[in-house]
């Protein structure tokens, strides 16, 4: 059998063009993947040019060439300051991020990001620490857990979903993705399977990793850790994340509260660059359906 590509990057040129990438310059890429954007910036970049790469999977690093102008960090872009920090690499002059999880994740049989395949109930991106799916449905309060299927999985009644949860905590049905679906089995819309399963898994994978808070203290740190003139490019996949983004762009805080000084001046540390967001075309969405609901912003960081 022919194995999966591991990831297909997804705008690939739009979000690379988007760095301005200066061949000597000093550029991150904070969700390494397959390494598809990286590869594109490599081919950009002179001989003296450097790019850190991130990824908190130790799986998705082995895809990175021998190329000594790439360093490469296993670890989460949350601690973006101390890792460019340690790598003599602050400021640098373009950041690129492009959200959430790879194919991969959902095409390894192992990993439990997908109903498709009965597994461990893990969903974790880092294998080496952190809570799995099954400890947080087995220890989250009622409250945490509504929250979470409420706001990452956008599900509207979530009440038969949390008794289903609760009267499975006393057995072992949180061991694998099969036993799991099966508990909650009665609470799935008829005819609806597939797209209910998608939002309670996403959900779990979302608080799993702390996608939102990784990416609120991470775009808090491009402020310093972009020089000024230096790009941001970010491709977002759900509202969630995209609201963060363009928030912080527009104002430089996720709130999306204008900074004012006594005059009424507002301060952005960034400029847009693309006034209106960028997405895949049509024939991107047809080779790839996981493009769909991408979208691309860039921003410029100010001088200071
Ligand atoms: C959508 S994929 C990136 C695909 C990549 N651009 C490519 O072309 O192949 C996202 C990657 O980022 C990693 N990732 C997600 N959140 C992360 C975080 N907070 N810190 C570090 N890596 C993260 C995931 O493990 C995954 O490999």
């Amino acid at each position: 059998m022919v194995e999966p590509a591991y990831h297909i990057p997804v705008l690939l040129h739009d979000s690379v063009d988007g760095l301005n990438i200066v061949p000597d310059g000093i550029y991150a890429d904070l969700t390494f993947g397959g390494g598809g954007h990286s590869h594109e910036i490599l081919k950009r970049l002179g001989p003296d040019g450097r790019l850190l790469v991130f990824d908190q999977d130790l799986e998705a690093l082995q895809n990175a060439p021998d190329d000594e102008r790439l360093d490469l960090i296993h670890g989460n872009f949350s601690y973006l300051q101390n890792y460019l920090k340690y790598f003599e690499a602050y400021p640098v002059d373009g950041i690129l991020a492009d959200l959430g999880v790879s194919s991969h994740h959902f095409d390894d049989e192992k990993r439990g990001f997908s109903f498709r395949f009965d597994a461990p109930l893990d969903m974790r991106m880092n294998q080496t620490s952190g809570m799995t799916a099954a400890d947080l449905l087995q220890t989250y309060t009622v409250d945490q857990l509504a929250k979470i299927f409420k706001v990452y999985g956008e599900i509207e009644h979530v009440g038969k979903l949390l008794d289903a949860i609760v009267k499975a905590r006393s057995g072992n049905a949180f061991e694998r993705t099969s036993t799991f679906v099966k508990a909650i089995e009665t609470c799935i819309p008829k005819h609806q399977e597939h797209k209910y399963l998608a939002k309670v898994f996403q959900a779990l994978r979302i608080e799993v990793n702390h996608e939102l808070e990784a990416l609120e203290q991470m775009l808090k740190q491009t402020i310093k850790a972009i020089a000024p003139g230096g790009r941001l490019s970010i491709i977002t996949y759900h509202s969630l994340e995209d609201r963060l983004v363009k928030n912080f762009i527009k104002t430089g805080n996720v709130e999306g509260k204008l900074d004012k000084d006594f005059y009424g001046h507002v301060h952005r540390p960034f400029e847009e660059v693309n006034r209106k967001i960028i997405v895949p075309s049509e024939a991107e969405i047809e080779l790839n359906n996981r493009a769909r609901s991408a979208k691309l912003r860039i921003a410029e960081r100010k001088e200071a």
